[in-house]
């Protein structure tokens, strides 16, 4: 259980509200909307119970955090490429002395004395223990015991509470009040995703009305998640020529494409991290039959191996679904950027596995506790609850300890829908954070086109997910998310040669793209959505999508995502998926790192400001479209689309924009 609830049998009169405090006008803070399903309300509490409250404190600066992080990433402002550090990050967002102060006072009022309460590290909670009349006079509710119907398993919570108006600013929530963020007893396995888990209250839909399943966080990775690449086969006669990349991907076709050299010279500060999370895992065998072929010298080279909650490279079972994202990923990403170096984070256990939750507390401890920390519903708990054996981790979860390489690049993707804008804003947010400290953080726009993972779209009138042959089209999340790079996917046309452009991708997959639900449009993106909406408006309407003009679009970029040659599990095979663009793109990204810190310059950090304001340091792609959801999708035009965003990289122009920048 979250909490526990401590009868006690004592003389202690509950101290109720001190009638100084009623002049104050109370408002509503939290509400419950609707019971979580099977849980049913039952007796009145004792008011000597003793409940173990938690106050969340409202973060300082967060209003200012999108200026921040301009401040250092956009090219004009003169303090570009300063990045913070992490204790400067935590720091501007600790809350403010004065709402420390001003919830102390409101706590002395109602006869909670300052000696009785406790500051967590991170400076943001403060704990007390409170009887039940305490606590119902200070937020002005009841509360009640819950059962959970089919384990028995008890809850206390309340239905809503209340704080002075003066107070409320100072405080983001409190616990234990409406939120049913218990596990269960027995709960349901990772892979196995059910209705009748818990949700946490107010917190269980999505924008578009979608029911947000529990379970969805932590099940990335496994072998039925959609946002894998795709198989196209096995190959026979590999081929490693520049002439055929209209149906055969190499390394030598990205370097040509993109017009980067193999062997960039080395920095020693540099560092790339690809993001696996179990039981994806790569086969040695896999890199060396690659290296082999494709860069000889590198043939028993492994990635840095970061663990994270247990993060195991599983040999239990080997196939595509297993292998291949992190085959394709580790293959591409190490043999582009040699003889730089690449850190592998490889995240979760086998049993419960991970989300990106559990990966960013791992390199920012300060994000395990921030707004409430992680949902349990959601994202991996550890030591690992649900059972014992090989590849369950019983070791507690990783809350920092692991450093952030310069360039992050992940291949997996939820549907912004999936989750809620609650759940979403937070880790936005933490990208926001890491971008200050000089990250590029770079995901998978999806393989579906305007469609979500496995084309699913969504039922304008019940919110779920049908087959994908009508309805709303369902954008992908981390992609939504202005603090990120997403990326989306291209491919030669068929018969061109490299030196010709390319198009969207229209084969096996169809590139990722376009408008949230949950973001508005960020500042950097502003003029070049208002060009793609003058010149380009599609044909579509808000049946369809966040037609506002005013929301965040997706991708911001794109790479070849087709055609793709793996080594796995012992033979070659084609691959597609955004997953290859995005370690692609982020193996460019790192060269053009190499050259800045070799000139003693920083990393090139958040870079969505800096791309949106030169945008011919790409192939702008101009054909192909990204069709779901029973239409054409949207058509990849001149200037940004939702679809191939600025288009596909051209390093030289590049690095030399780069190499300019302070
Ligand atoms: C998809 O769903 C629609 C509407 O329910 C139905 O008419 C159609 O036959 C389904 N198509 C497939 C391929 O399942
Ligand atoms: C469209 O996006 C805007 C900006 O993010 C948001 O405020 C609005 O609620 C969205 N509309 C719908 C129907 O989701």
């Amino acid at each position: 259980m979250h909490f526990s609830l401590i009868a006690v049998c004592s003389l202690l009169t509950a101290a109720i509200a001190a009638p100084t405090a009623n002049s104050k006008r109370q408002v509503v803070h939290e509400r419950r909307e609707r019971m979580p399903a099977q849980w049913k309300r039952s007796a009145k509490i004792h008011g000597d119970s003793h409940l173990p409250m938690r106050i969340a404190l409202t973060q300082s600066n967060l209003d200012r955090a999108d200026e921040f992080l301009m401040d250092v990433s956009h090219p004009e402002s003169p303090n570009y490429g300063k990045h913070w550090s992490a204790k400067q990050v935590a720091e501007a967002f600790a809350p403010s002395q004065e709402s420390y102060s001003s919830v102390l006072d409101w706590l002395a009022e109602h006869g909670i004395s300052a000696e009785r309460v406790k500051q967590s590290q991170s400076l943001s909670w403060l704990h007390f223990d409170a009887t039940v009349s305490e606590a119902e006079g200070l937020l002005s509710t009841q509360y009640f015991e819950y059962t959970h119907e089919s384990t028995g398993q008890p809850h206390v919570a309340c239905e809503e509470y209340s704080l002075p108006e003066d107070i409320k600013k100072h405080i983001d929530f409190i616990t234990p009040t409406v939120h049913f963020d218990a596990k269960v007893e027995n709960p349901k396995k990772r892979r196995t995703l059910s209705e009748d888990e818990i949700t946490i209250a107010k917190r269980q839909t999505s924008t578009t009305g979608h029911n947000v399943v529990p379970g969805i966080g932590h099940s990335i990775g496994s072998p039925g998640d959609k946002s894998l690449p795709k198989s196209g086969g096995k190959i026979s006669n590999l081929i490693n020529e520049l002439e055929n990349c209209d149906v055969s991907i190499v390394p030598d076709c990205l370097r040509a494409l993109y017009e980067f050299p193999p062997n960039f010279p080395l920095s020693s500060k540099n560092s790339y991290g690809i993001v696996e999370y179990t039981p994806q895992a790569y086969l040695p065998g896999d890199l060396d039959m690659f290296f082999r072929n494709f860069s000889p010298s590198q043939v028993g080279q492994r990635p840095i191996f970061d663990s994270i909650d247990g993060g195991l490279l599983q040999t239990e079972v080997e196939s595509f679904n297993y292998n291949g994202e992190s085959d394709l990923d580790l293959e591409y990403g190490m043999t582009l950027v040699y003889p730089q170096k690449v850190t592998l984070y490889q995240v979760g256990d086998l049993l419960e596995g991970a989300s990106f939750n559990n990966f960013l507390d791992a390199i920012d401890g300060s994000y395990c506790t921030y707004d409430g920390g992680d949902d349990p519903t959601q994202d991996g708990v550890y030591p690992d609850p649900y059972g014992t054996g090989y590849g369950v981790y019983k070791g507690p979860e990783n809350c920092g300890g692991f450093a952030a390489t310069k360039v992050i690049s992940t291949s997996y993707a939820y549907n912004e829908a999936d989750l809620t804008p609650f759940y979403e804003m937070r880790q936005c947010n933490e990208y926001l954070k890491l971008g200050l400290q000089g990250v590029t953080f770079l995901y998978s726009s999806g393989d579906y086109g305007v469609a979500g993972n496995g084309g699913q779209c969504i039922d304008p009138i019940t919110g779920v997910y049908n087959n994908g042959t009508s309805g709303m089209f369902n954008p992908s999340f981390p992609g939504t998310c202005p603090y990120i790079t997403s990326v989306g996917a291209t491919q030669v046309k068929p018969g061109a040669s490299v030196t010709q452009p390319e198009e969207a991708a229209e084969s096996v997959i169809y590139s990722g793209g376009g408008f949230s639900n949950v973001f508005a449009v960020p500042d950097y993106q502003k003029s070049a959505i208002k060009t793609y909406f003058a010149q380009h408006k599609p044909p579509y309407t808000s049946a369809q999508y966040n037609t506002s003009q005013t929301s965040r679009g997706l991708p911001d970029v794109s790479a070849n995502g087709v055609n793709y040659v793996i080594a796995i599990d012992g033979e070659f095979e084609y691959v597609y998926g955004t997953s290859a663009s995005s370690p692609t793109f982020g193996s460019i990204m790192t060269l053009v790192n190499a050259a800045r810190l070799n000139v003693g310059k920083s990393s090139v950090g958040f870079i969505n400001p800096t791309i949106y304001k030169y945008p011919q340091i790409f192939n702008d792609i101009t054909s192909g479209g990204n069709q779901g959801c029973g239409t054409p999708g949207f058509t990849a035009v001149s200037g940004w689309d939702p679809v191939t965003g600025l288009g596909t990289p051209n390093f030289p122009k590049m690095l030399a924009t780069w190499l300019l920048l302070p």
